[in-house]
């Protein structure tokens, strides 16, 4: 790996790749309550606008500045123009803060995965999550103490990440495919186990049933930009880092195409699974669909394992295989994290990755046992809220602003024409420099309303107020990393493959 940049080994390793990074645990919890709390089946239709005129174009630009700079986000941004270094670093970092907790999530999986043998979440499911899994604290000020089970899975989790990247990209090529087919596979099972339940069409109405009227809900629109931003893995580095990877002469528009309608269907085909399931939750218990409908976290640790325990056949099978979905949906969107944070220190200093990723894991675990805590659950929410209101946003606005007129939006169009397989039109242009940066400075602005109107989630101010230091802390950051001297970064660039 010294001196020549890694390569995937084919074109559809790099797709499967992006793909096992854009899909994940968002996909099977979030997208289905983001779409019934915001008008059901009418909520495609700003969804499919959100991502053919913010995520499909901003994927274009990421994959064409890895591709073109051959580098990861910091340094790629140093050849767009030195002083914007720090947007790259900036992405690392609000990378950073997501794989803190979101492998703590995962580790929940890997208990309840033991758990679900026999059926241990028992008849209380909300009860035995809050009051015996994570021992919930009174509130963030109190900690706590550990949970020495999420230790455990944590542990695992972060040596699972370890074992698929070490080995370099030669072998990360062939653990894609695992990470991406199986959970696929698990999908259609649970599928077919929903659809032929009784009640079934009736969560598939409810989350389906169009009802128009939220369209004219400007936050229905920004839910669907920041859906599509979430599940594409976008503004974090991770696509740019993977297509710097990619052999000279790659497709990069079609590749971008192929990549993002995978996952948002998936998306859509997920919400089969969930709505078929708690549409026979909803009918076992005699009660509505919206009843026994949970947003968030909850949906997957508290309303499923409800459901699972009433099935008919097989309940500790279907659990366990839930949970393996879950994990095995959420692995390559880790190790996706992880990777454009390594490369970022890796591509500058001209580091060394066999030091710097077990450095990575290891400080990445032991940071990440804070979520572990009794009282980790409330900072998991409040640092995932600001990362992915804040973070995704402003990243997202910086990369539109430095690629569209720094850089110049027509330069990279005539760049990614000239490798794709399909011309892109003017309207990329139109997107990147107007539209994408519109709708998040738009979102940017009302969420900072917002949260100085209402805090968030209801937690003490001062517990929102470590979050917007944490959020300050990590543009400062940026700034740091940007100005401390690198190693020559004209090399990097392969002849290619
Ligand atoms: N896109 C992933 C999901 O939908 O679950 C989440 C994610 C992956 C976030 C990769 C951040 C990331 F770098």
């Amino acid at each position: 790996m010294n001196g020549q940049r890694a390569r995937w080994t084919s074109r559809s390793s790099f797709i499967i790749a992006s793909i096992g990074a854009a899909i994940g645990l968002g996909n099977v919890w979030r997208f289905p309550y983001i779409c019934y709390e915001n008008g059901g089946g009418a909520f495609l239709i700003p969804y499919f606008v959100a991502l053919f005129t913010a995520g499909i174009p901003l994927m274009i630009l990421e994959y064409g500045l890895g591709r073109k700079m051959q580098a990861g986000a910091p340094t790629a941004f140093a050849k767009v123009r030195k002083g914007t270094e720090w947007v790259g670093w900036l992405a690392l970092m609000v990378v950073m803060l997501i794989f803190l907790y979101y492998p703590v999530i995962m580790a929940w999986c890997v208990d309840y995965i033991t758990y679900a043998f026999n059926l241990g979440w028992g008849t209380d499911t909300a009860g035995f999550f809050e009051r015996d899994f994570l021992q919930l604290s009174g509130g963030p000020g109190m900690l706590g103490g550990i949970r020495w089970p999420i230790v455990i899975g944590l542990a695992v989790v972060w040596f699972a990440v370890y074992l698929c990247l070490f080995k370099g990209l030669k072998a990360l090529s062939k653990i894609v495919f695992y990470t991406v087919i199986i959970p696929w596979i698990i999908l259609v099972i649970m599928v077919i186990r929903g659809l032929t339940l009784p009640g079934a069409i009736e969560g598939l109405k409810f989350y389906l049933t169009p009802n128009f009227s939220v369209l004219g809900d400007p936050r229905v629109w920004l839910a669907a930009y920041g859906q599509i931003f979430f599940s594409l893995s976008l503004a974090m580095g991770t696509m740019i880092v993977y297509s710097s990877y990619l052999p000279r002469k790659s497709d990069i528009a079609n590749n971008a195409f192929i990549v993002s309608l995978a996952n948002c269907g998936t998306s859509f085909f997920a919400g089969f699974a969930v709505f078929s399931i708690l549409g026979y939750l909803a009918q076992a218990m005699g009660v509505s669909v919206p009843e026994v409908t949970q947003s968030g976290l909850g949906l997957a640790f508290i309303t499923y394992p409800t459901a699972i325990r009433l099935l008919p056949l097989v309940p500790a099978f279907f659990g366990i295989l839930f949970f393996l979905l879950l994990l095995t949906l959420g692995i390559d969107s880790a190790f996706s994290q992880i990777e454009p944070f390594v490369a970022g220190f890796t591509d500058k200093w001209k580091l060394n990755k066999k030091w710097v990723l077990p450095i990575v894991c290891i400080c990445g675990f032991l940071i990440g046992i804070v979520f572990t805590t009794r009282g980790g659950y409330y900072w998991l929410d409040i640092v995932d809220y600001f990362a992915n209101t804040f973070g995704l946003t402003l990243v997202g606005l910086l990369e539109c602003i430095v690629i569209g007129y720094v850089y110049k939006a027509s330069k990279m169009r005539e760049y990614v024409n000239e490798v794709s397989e399909f011309r892109i039109g003017i309207w990329w242009d139109i997107c990147i420099k107007i539209v994408t940066p519109v709708i998040l400075g738009i979102s940017f602005i009302l969420s900072v309303v917002t949260l100085i109107k209402e805090g968030y989630g209801g937690y003490p101010t001062w517990a929102t107020i470590v979050g917007v230091v944490i959020a300050i802390g990590i543009v400062i950051l940026s700034f740091v990393l940007m100005s401390i001297r690198g190693k020559t970064v004209t090399t990097g660039v392969s002849k290619g493959d």
